[in-house]
């Protein structure tokens, strides 16, 4: 057994016992009806703090530097706690759920997917997509954004990741089925017993069929490039894998990972920013104009669909008429670098409701945590939520305010205070690739359309959002107005 390390903690951290346990219950009723009130309550109480979930107890860090310590220090934390346990049945062995010794030969084999020359092939996939996504949309019409954004980015990803072109029935399919899959998860996530996630219920059955769906189209773009069928891909997922000698278990986990880490992270975040943007007019008009001056015209400006108008058709359907009426000129990362304000707008909406909001590790080895002495098996909650909204760190934290993110205003934040994509060797493979598609997507379609809260019940102000496995913004319904 490893020796206790020497302590690790200045005099300067507080612990706690956090306030307002309930007899059997403790915490764990306040974590699930309303979360991110009680998790911002946390950090005025104490940078390491005990919750009682249940019988069970769990460290909640609250200072960005203890995030930085059990994240980075591999020797002591891995994979694992309360969260993870219900997630990892989905995911089997992926990339994100595997013990930090097998996971550095698995980042290894799949870190060529996401290096910068990877990106001309899938920046020209993101914008057909965006494009295509937007075309049917008509002026004046009320769209539910999640019913967009989720088949726009899972197609992106199946077609970036697969190599899958843009008309094959695995790239529908995935689209179709993911909001089911993702909210089932979801529902297992926060569901107390087993037994209900059995019963045939309509939501239960969805769920099955949607992981039937997902298992199979997984299963058989892997089953067609081991025959050679494949679509033309140079050197994307799989084919890598492929080369590295992976099983067919391994591929098949390692991508459900990818489709379940990337789409409802990166859907519910284009879908925050939009409606950040619909709130703030100057803002939306600020970002249209950087889309206009900075992309190609045929990105950013209204194409002639050549459709009649009030033509709609169904969200993530191949209306390419937009994108396939002619060859676009190369778009490259440099161009979604110039795109300053719309990366500000993500980087603000990722601080605010960062998707990946709560997630946990389990002590592996003794360890001095704060000066807590923490024994192997003590389960160790984070959420960027947390500490993206701590006042001493971001000033009037629930102020929407891009401009945190000017040089010189960013320059005074501490380093690890900002963590939408995790840190250490386990940080997102995929933040540039979300960066990427998200900053273009809002560009591109802040530049077409202005979206506004429609009139009605729930005030324009309000749109609540709902932490599930990400964070949705849930119902988030917006009128769009067409940009001259
Ligand atoms: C806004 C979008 C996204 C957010 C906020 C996000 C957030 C995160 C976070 C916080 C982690 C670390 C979790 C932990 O340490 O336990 C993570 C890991 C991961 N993400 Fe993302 N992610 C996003 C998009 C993506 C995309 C687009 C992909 C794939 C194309 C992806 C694939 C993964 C994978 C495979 C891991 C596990 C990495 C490892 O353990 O080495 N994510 N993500």
């Amino acid at each position: 057994m490893t020796a206790p390390t020497a302590p690790t903690a200045t005099p300067s951290y507080r612990t706690a016992r956090a306030a307002g346990a309930l007899p059997l219950l403790g915490h764990a009723p306040a974590l699930v009806r309303n979360p991110l009130p009680f998790l911002r309550s946390l950090a005025e109480q104490g940078d390491l703090v005990e919750l009682r979930l249940g019988p069970q107890r769990a460290m909640m860090v609250c200072s960005p530097e203890l995030f930085h310590q059990v994240l980075t220090d591999t020797r002591h934390f891995d994979k694992g706690g309360p969260l993870f346990d219900k997630l990892r049945p989905f995911l089997g062995d992926g990339l994100g759920s595997t013990p930090h010794d097998v996971h550095r030969r698995q980042r290894r084999q799949l870190q060529p997917a996401f290096r910068p020359d990877a990106f001309t092939r899938y920046l020209a996939v993101m914008r057909e997509e965006i494009l295509a996504a937007s075309a049917g949309w008509r002026d004046g019409a009320v769209i539910e954004v999640e019913r967009h954004a989720y088949p726009l980015i899972a197609r992106i990803i199946t077609r970036t990741m697969f190599s899958a072109d843009g008309s094959s029935a695995a790239v529908a399919d995935i689209a179709d089925a993911y909001p089911d899959f993702h909210q089932g998860i979801g529902r297992q996530m926060r569901s107390p017993f087993r037994l209900l996630d059995l019963l045939p219920t309509r939501a239960n059955r969805r769920f099955r069929r949607a992981c039937r769906i997902v298992g199979q189209v997984v299963d058989g773009a892997i089953a067609d490039r081991r025959r050679g069928e494949d679509t033309g891909s140079e050197r994307d997922l799989l084919t890598l894998m492929v080369a590295e000698g992976l099983t067919d278990r391994e591929m098949h986990d390692q991508v459900v990972t990818m489709l379940t880490g990337g789409i409802g992270t990166s859907a519910s975040a284009l879908g925050w920013a939009l409606h950040f943007l619909s709130r703030d007019e100057v803002l939306a008009d600020a970002v249209a104009q950087e889309a206009r001056t900075v992309l190609p015209p045929d990105t950013a400006l209204p194409p002639d669909t050549g459709l009649p108008p009030g033509t709609a058709l169904p969200p993530g359907d191949g209306s390419r008429a937009g994108a396939e009426a002619g060859p676009l000129p190369p778009l490259t990362l440099a161009d979604v670098t110039r795109l300053d304000l719309a990366r500000r707008v993500v980087a603000e909406t990722l601080r605010f409701y960062p998707s990946a909001w709560f997630y946990s590790r389990t002590v592996t080895a003794p360890v001095e945590l704060a000066g807590r002495h923490l024994r192997p098996g003590t389960p160790v909650l984070l959420s960027p939520y947390l500490v993206h909204h701590r006042p001493d760190l971001y000033p009037e934290p629930e102020l929407f305010d891009v401009d945190r993110w000017l040089p010189e205003r960013h320059a005074l934040l501490p380093r690890q205070a900002y963590v939408p994509f995790g840190t250490g060797s386990r940080k997102c493979i995929g933040d540039v690739y979300a960066l990427t598609e998200i900053t273009l997507a809002v560009a591109v379609i802040a530049s077409r359309w202005r979206l506004e809260p429609p009139p009605g019940p729930v005030p324009r102000h309000l749109v609540e959002p709902r932490p599930w496995t990400v964070i949705h913004p849930a119902p988030l319904r917006l009128r769009l107005h067409r940009r001259a």
